[in-house]
């Protein structure tokens, strides 16, 4: 993301003047998929790729942003009860609400950003943008006072609050935590978490955006969410000595004890998540012996259950898939939320060449497109640039 294509528009749509650049990265998702908001483990790092803003308090009570992608402008009031209707500034209106209850005397300001997310990927363009203007409106009015944890749970409350997705905490996570050259495993119950270098050798990470749109708004991302929950309250109902907040509480067995009363769909979303979580140890596990085999296994069995069990795969992202095995790809699956977005795949050096030309060639003859490939390169959290 380029600092001076940034400064220059904010110049130009506004009065010549320039302000603080701050940056947030959008991430990737080694494995642990759908367990953030069921109390699991997430093993998620930033990428080099995200949101770039300029902004200058402008002595005035309203906000004028700027999306240079979009070339769209809008106005709202520090307090405007009800706030814009256009989605990426509902994300910057939810930001200074949140903001301000976290004791930030959010004034106005004026702003322009770009980003290179790639959006609709399941990248988390989204949670770059809170994350971006988070850690800025806490650097530039509340002199940092608020707490890393806190910009990652203002960036989830703006999703649930202002957007309507009522998604887990492991996007915002990375984007305000993130390091170079690092994954993090997250505990989502306890939030404690580890950084883990990562540098497989003889491997590539690489993302295969398919570019079918995902989007979680109004998505039935929220259903399996209600799934899951559908299925602690049963299991809580059965158990009433036990505590059980999330999926990550319950047993194998006690899903099983439950299936009659849930009926099947709740059933095989949550033994999903159960698996899942079992899934993310076991790569946990296997990355400290540098057992990239076993990764990979996980990260397939990862792909057939969010594809037969949760069932938030489409077709472009199962061929996908189906040509990473065929090639001999050490693993592949769906990241993200899903429906639509992108495959992360773990290659050998050897068999990269093959498969990324493989991938365009198949991929192109039966969809008309390319799929576009994205190789990851882990970077750095929320900063301030300048
Ligand atoms: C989206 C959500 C996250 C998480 C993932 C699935 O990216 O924003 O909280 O639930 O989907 O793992």
């Amino acid at each position: 993301m380029d600092i001076e294509f940034v400064r220059s528009r904010f110049i130009k749509h506004f009065d010549g003047k320039t302000g603080n650049i701050y940056a947030s990265p959008g991430r990737i998702n080694l494995i642990g998929e759908h367990t953030d908001y069921n109390g699991g483990f997430v093993f998620p790092g930033a990428v080099d790729k995200g949101i770039m803003a300029e902004i200058r308090p402008n002595g005035l009570s309203t906000v004028i942003a700027y999306s240079i992608d979009l070339k769209d402008k809008v106005e709202f009031k520090v307090d405007d009860p009800v706030g814009p209707r256009a989605t990426w500034a509902r994300y910057i209106y939810g930001i200074v609400q949140e903001m301000r209850k976290l004791g930030v005397d959010v004034k106005g300001f004026n702003t322009a950003f770009a980003g290179d997310v790639p959006l609709g990927a399941g990248m988390s363009s989204s949670a770059a943008l809170e994350s971006c203007f988070a850690f800025a409106l806490n650097d530039l009015f509340g002199g940092n006072k608020v707490s890393k944890w806190d910009l990652v749970l203002a960036g989830q409350a703006t999703e649930h609050k202002y957007v309507g997705v009522n998604c887990g905490i492991m996007d915002q996570f990375a984007s305000v935590f993130g390091q170079k050259g690092k994954l993090m495993r997250l505990d989502c119950r306890s939030r404690e978490f580890e950084y883990f270098p990562f540098d497989p050798k003889g491997y590539k990470l690489v993302l295969l955006n398919s570019k079918v749109k995902h989007e979680l708004k109004g998505s039935p991302y929220n259903d399996r969410r209600n799934s899951c929950e559908n299925v602690v309250r049963a299991i809580a109902a059965a158990h009433p000595e036990g505590h059980f907040e999330t999926l990550r509480d319950c047993t194998w067995e006690q899903l099983d004890e439950v299936r009659a009363t849930v009926g099947e769909e709740d059933y095989k979303r949550a033994h999903f998540v159960l698996g899942e979580k079992d899934r993310v140890l076991a790569v946990s596990d296997a990355l400290e012996k540098g057992d990239y085999e076993t990764v990979g296994q996980k990260m397939y069995e990862t792909h057939e259950g969010l594809s037969k069990e949760y069932e938030v795969s489409c077709e472009e992202l199962d061929f996908l898939n189906e040509i990473a095995k065929a090639d001999g790809v050490t693993g592949s699956r769906i990241m993200g939320g899903g429906f639509g977005g992108c495959t992360i795949n773990l290659v050998k050096d050897e068999v990269y060449d093959t498969f990324i030309a493989d991938a365009k060639e198949k991929f192109a003859a039966k969809y008309g497109h390319e799929p576009v490939v994205i190789p990851v390169v882990i970077g750095d959290g929320s900063r301030k640039i300048c």
